[in-house]
């Protein structure tokens, strides 16, 4: 992977630059948790907008939700998580580190995913990876966190953090259709919270124990499923692509009989090239009829769908595309990340889709001078209600550029002694580097086009992200 950026580099340019930090970082941090600082919180923000704009606010057939994070505890069983959201766990009797038994040994996991009950017998090999010790007998693991509602804590009032949002659609289903009177074929999207005791997270945001799911339910009459399901991996891997991340980095992988979900009748991995290798960012599922047969046998409802116009009722199949917005974070700040030599220097650069980028504009006044102050702020204040706008007099213009580029701004405004005679201004574009000269009157017009008015895949700017 010639090309790759490594890991570290990008964990690092998120600490320097305010994108992620260590959760709880002066008490020496908490695994697997992370913090989003001001940059980071403006592209997550991003995305999640583009994937509602995309999923949602361009479609008549998907309507939002926000569902709850605490739900019934009958849910879990009726969805199956209280018995099969598990993992088999091992532990190394030295050194006490716990392990994903598939990490260790494939033949138990082929063995466990074939037949999993917690009882069967297990061939069982496999040393500590870190320290060579003997490992403990695996033991089925849940990945559900568990806590108590209300004073006391007993099994009766245990309740769980839910591991994904799905489960707040397929239980609304019924509310959702009975007050928007929509028809079949319909989606019902959410984006939130999602908590899993994942044994072993890792890959700095790529596996936490919390983290943010972007999914949607699409309800579909069954025998149409097929149909719906190879339209939702097309769009879904699609969006990846109108995002900037290079198609060479992204593939399709279906998931073998073995490997499915206990729910699913088929499966498809979007994956990109990270650089641990390939590894998921997205998974598509055709959840079949089971979710709604789940949920009615539990709850006593009957949440089949009468079909007026052809006078027929059926359980509806679900389609279902879940992304992680913080994966999808990752992939794309990798995929941004580029080194160039520029005049001599090496030139760090996030070519991050505009309308990804945390800040859109940076106003940077020549010096910072008493002359020049009050023109610039005055930009500032002007850009402000339009677009994400940050304001930088420190340090000379050529650093502050480079640390624009790297949080990939694409475009900086600099106001110089020249502007206070002409009244205008450089726009100094992020991918191009060319500068041009705008009056300050036409400044934010300018600038709407460069972002929004034109495609950016058409733009002589993406061109260069592209090569
Ligand atoms: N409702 C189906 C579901 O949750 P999943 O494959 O377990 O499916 C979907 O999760 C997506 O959520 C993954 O492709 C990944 O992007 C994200 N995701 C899952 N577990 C995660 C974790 N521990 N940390 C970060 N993202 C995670």
């Amino acid at each position: 992977m010639p090309d790759k950026v490594d890991m570290e580099k990008i964990v690092s340019l998120c600490k320097r630059r305010g994108f992620v930090f260590q959760s709880s970082e002066i008490y020496g941090g908490l695994g697997s948790c992370w913090d989003y600082g001001p940059m980071g919180i403006e592209l997550k923000r991003n995305v999640k907008d583009a994937w509602w704009k995309a999923i949602v606010q361009e479609r008549d057939d998907v309507v939002g939700i926000d569902t709850s994070i605490m739900m019934h505890p009958k849910v879990w069983k009726a969805s199956g998580h209280v018995d099969s959201f598990t993992d088999p766990l091992v532990e190394c009797k030295s050194c006490h580190l716990r392990w994903k038994a598939s990490e260790i040994d494939n033949e138990l996991t082929k063995q466990l995913q074939g037949d999993a009950h917690p009882s069967t017998p297990l061939i069982w090999r496999g040393t500590c990876p870190k320290c060579g010790g003997e490992l403990t007998e695996p033991r089925m693991f849940n990945l559900m966190f568990k806590t108590f509602m209300g004073p006391v804590e007993e099994e009766a009032s245990a309740i769980y953090l839910r591991p994904e949002t799905a489960q707040g659609m397929f239980v609304n289903f019924e509310n959702v259709l009975s007050t928007t009177r929509k028809k079949l074929p319909l989606g019902i999207a959410q984006i939130g919270k999602s908590f899993r005791n994942e044994i072993t997270p890792g890959n700095f945001i790529f596996r936490t124990r919390e983290f943010e799911h972007m999914e949607m339910e699409y309800f579909v009459k069954p025998g149409t499923d097929e149909y719906w399901f190879n339209y939702w991996v097309k769009e879904r891997f699609d969006w990846y692509v109108k995002l900037g991340i290079r198609k060479e980095n992204l593939r399709l992988r279906q998931h073998g009989k073995e490997e499915l979900a206990h729910y699913a009748k088929d499966c498809y991995d979007i994956e990109y090239l990270f650089p641990m290798g390939w590894s998921e960012l997205e998974g598509i599922a055709n959840r079949g009829d089971y979710d709604l047969t789940q949920h009615a046998k539990h709850s006593g409802r009957d949440l089949s769908y009468y079909d007026g116009e052809n006078n027929e009722r059926y359980i509806p199949y679900i389609i279902e595309p879940s992304a992680g917005v913080d994966r999808s974070v990752l992939a794309l700040l990798i995929d941004a990340y580029h080194e160039e030599i520029v005049e001599g220097e090496t030139r760090a650069v996030l070519r991050l889709h505009p309308s990804l980028a945390p800040m859109k504009v940076a106003v940077l006044p020549l010096s910072r001078n008493e002359k020049l102050t009050p023109l610039a702020k005055k930009v500032y204040h002007q850009l402000c209600p339009s677009f994400m706008t940050c304001y930088d007099d420190s340090q000379s213009i050529g650093r502050r550029y480079r640390r624009q580029d790297e949080v990939g701004t694409p475009f900086c405004v600099t106001i110089d002694f020249q502007s206070l005679e002409d009244n205008q201004v450089t726009i100094r574009e992020r991918d191009s580097l060319a500068q041009i000269r705008v009056p300050i009157e036409e400044l934010e017009k300018t600038l709407e086009a460069k972002l929004k008015g034109e495609s950016f895949e058409a733009s002589p700017l993406w061109a260069t992200r592209q090569k």
